[in-house]
């Protein structure tokens, strides 16, 4: 008989961490124990459990790894407003590499494999054309360095490790307070909010239940290694909005096209990402679904939340 898996998930109110709680809860042969500051957010409470964890506490961490053990962690909580990064260091500092190491700490004690999240914004995007796991990173906004140290302390760990970076997140989030390029846009312009959009950044979004997937497929399968995860398809983000109002039927008039410079936003961002995704298709039977099915997945989600 298959041994059941105990999977620790952090910032399960965020939106990867509720999506793999959806995609675990109620499985059998696995035990998942879903972690986030405060209170349980996430609609469904059956199925799964719950506890209350910081993951800038230490002893917090501690307690709650000798109480369940988990035989895999998958670490989705961050700091991952860019520009915040930028002017609140400390607190960037604390939540993406500090806690990483707090964890690492905790994973060596229980031999725990260890599931990370990171970004195609360690990444400078100067390359032009979609990067691979082997491609080096060079960070430069204190958000990307802050999430490629800790990668880089998870890769000198004796650990069992696999780091799954990503591309711009969207989903619907139960209690839909958290926002993305999708919600942004579609809420914006249903009030009919002018917004500046970037022309000359272009990026391949990736479905919160995809990454979700490829998280369960990375914790059943015991993968390990860097794994690049995002949807197949690089635009601009002006174009990514534009399909969304189009989709949602918006007027676009609202729309004003910027460019990065006229923005003059704190943090330095990537030009152009993109991932080659064949690795994840490979090892973690990863197949990502084209935008236009993610944004029906969206609607139909917002319809229900109604
Ligand atoms: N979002 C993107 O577009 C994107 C792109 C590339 C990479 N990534 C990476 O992907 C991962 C997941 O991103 P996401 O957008 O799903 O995250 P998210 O929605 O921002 O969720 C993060 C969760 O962590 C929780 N949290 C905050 N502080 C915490 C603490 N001290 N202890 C425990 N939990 C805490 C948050 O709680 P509250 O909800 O209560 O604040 C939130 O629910 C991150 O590692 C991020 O760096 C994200």
């Amino acid at each position: 008989m298959q041994k059941m898996k105990t999977i620790l998930i952090t910032g399960s109110n965020g939106l990867t961490g509720q999506k793999i709680i959806y995609a675990l809860r109620g499985r059998k042969d696995v035990h998942c124990i879903a972690t986030s500051k405060g209170a349980n957010r996430t609609k469904a409470k059956d199925g799964y459990t719950y506890e209350s964890l910081d993951i800038t506490s230490h002893e917090e961490i501690t307690a709650l790894f000798e109480k369940y053990k988990p035989h895999v962690l998958i670490n989705t909580a961050a700091m991952t407003n860019v520009d915040a990064c930028e002017v609140q260091k400390e607190d960037c500092l604390k939540m993406n590499v500090q806690a990483v190491e707090y964890m690492i700490s905790a994973c060596k004690k229980h031999s725990t494999h260890f599931i990370h999240l990171s970004t195609d914004f360690v990444f400078d995007g100067n390359k032009g054309s979609a990067y691979s796991e082997t491609d080096k990173p060079n960070p430069e906004s204190f958000y990307s360095q802050s999430k490629y140290d800790g990668e880089l302390l998870l890769q000198k760990s004796d650990l069992k490790w696999a780091i799954l970076r990503t591309i711009i997140i969207y989903g619907v989030v139960d209690d839909n307070q958290r926002s993305n390029l999708v919600l942004w846009t579609k809420n914006s312009l249903e009030k009919k909010q002018s917004i500046k959009v970037i022309t000359d950044q272009f990026r391949a979004p990736t479905l919160a239940e995809d990454l979700a997937d490829a998280c369960v497929q990375a914790a059943m399968k015991g993968a390990t290694g860097i794994y690049h995860v995002s949807g197949e398809e690089t635009k601009s983000i002006l174009e990514w909005v534009n399909i969304t109002a189009d989709f949602f039927q918006l007027d676009k008039s609202v729309i004003i096209p910027v460019t990065t410079a006229s923005l003059n936003q704190p943090a330095k961002r990537p030009p152009v990402t993109g991932f080659v995704i064949d690795k994840a298709r490979r090892d973690l039977d990863f197949r990502p679904h084209t935008f236009m099915e993610g944004l029906q997945i969206v609607k139909e989600q917002l319809a229900n939340l109604k």
